[in-house]
């Protein structure tokens, strides 16, 4: 007689999904359920061979064997593999006239100094100088006062601090600024250039093996929250960057892409304590209401 439960090449996903016990929490079971079908369909459709099964071992546990104090090999992978951003996205669907979310990345690992609206940010001196003004509202236009900006970006040879702590002053191009009774806030700073995720590693490997290259568009990260209001955690893209249509994590949006026009004028430079010309760049940033969004995406 046959036994139902016994696994075999057709039934193999529903054999495993229905070995999963009474205890089994709901959602537990229907994340498994789905992860367990989709692996056994993808098994199938490319067939995979002996050897195929072992390469894919042996690279997820170079993968996890990579991982340490300051660096996530895994979530480099998922970033790669566009899965970081599909969650990103799907958990932080923004309204219509809202700022739109994108990854956080890796390198907030430390809280940014409070400074004073119109700080130089630039401790290290490099880069084109630039000015950011921008203005934190609500979905109709209310300016938010006291709402935090919390800035950081790489410098002008592509590396953030933490990554250069002999060579980069302590907190260099980091800032955490509240907005004015307008809602306002501006700062000096420089252009960030493009970088490259760290690429030494197996990701590194599979990035080569598929003709990619490791590196993302120049962009600041911004977390601006206001009491009552959804906190957004997005980047500002710099229009004329190099890697706009190919960002190797795929965190560019449209919509957060700017001009950094360049400002000849000596007289306000010299304001600025710049030199001239400079580069300015405006970011408005809109926030919706506390649970707005949970509405909209549901
Ligand atoms: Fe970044």
């Amino acid at each position: 007689m046959s036994r139902r439960g016994l696994f075999s090449e057709e039934r193999s996903a529903e054999v495993v999904v229905d070995s999963f016990g009474d205890g089994t929490g709901p959602r537990l079971r229907e994340i498994l359920s789905s992860l367990v079908t989709h692996l056994h369909a993808f098994v199938k459709e490319v067939q995979l061979t002996d050897e195929e099964w072992r390469v894919g071992v042996d690279f997820l546990t170079a993968t996890g064997q990579s991982c340490n104090d300051v660096r996530q090999e895994f979530i480099l992978l998922s970033d790669v593999l566009g899965v970081s951003t599909l969650v990103e996205t799907i958990n932080h669907r923004a309204l219509d006239d809202t700022t739109e979310q994108t990854v956080l990345g890796p390198f907030h690992m430390v809280e940014s100094p409070d400074r004073e609206l119109g700080a130089n940010i630039a401790l290290d001196g490099g880069g084109e100088q630039c000015l950011v003004t921008g203005r934190v509202t609500g979905p109709e236009g209310t300016p938010l006062a006291g709402a935090t900006v919390d800035v950081w970006q790489a410098n002008a040879d592509g590396f953030y601090d933490v990554q250069q702590p002999a060579i980069q002053p302590h907190r260099n191009l980091r800032g955490l600024f509240r907005t004015d009774e307008d809602g306002r806030f501006w700062f000096r700073t420089i252009v960030p250039r493009f970088y490259p995720i760290p690429d030494d590693g197996p990701v590194g490997v599979l990035l080569e093996r598929t003709g990619r290259h490791p590196n993302r568009p120049a962009h600041m990260h911004f977390i601006v929250a206001a009491e009552g209001y959804q906190p957004v955690t997005t980047h500002l893209f710099v229009d004329d960057s190099a890697y706009l249509d190919s960002d190797v994590v795929f965190g560019v949006k449209e919509s957060l892409i700017r001009q950094f026009v360049v400002i000849d004028d000596p007289d306000r430079a010299a304001k600025l304590e710049f030199d001239s010309p400079y580069r300015a760049v405006h970011f408005d940033v809109t926030l919706s209401q506390e649970g707005e969004r949970m509405v909209a995406s549901s």
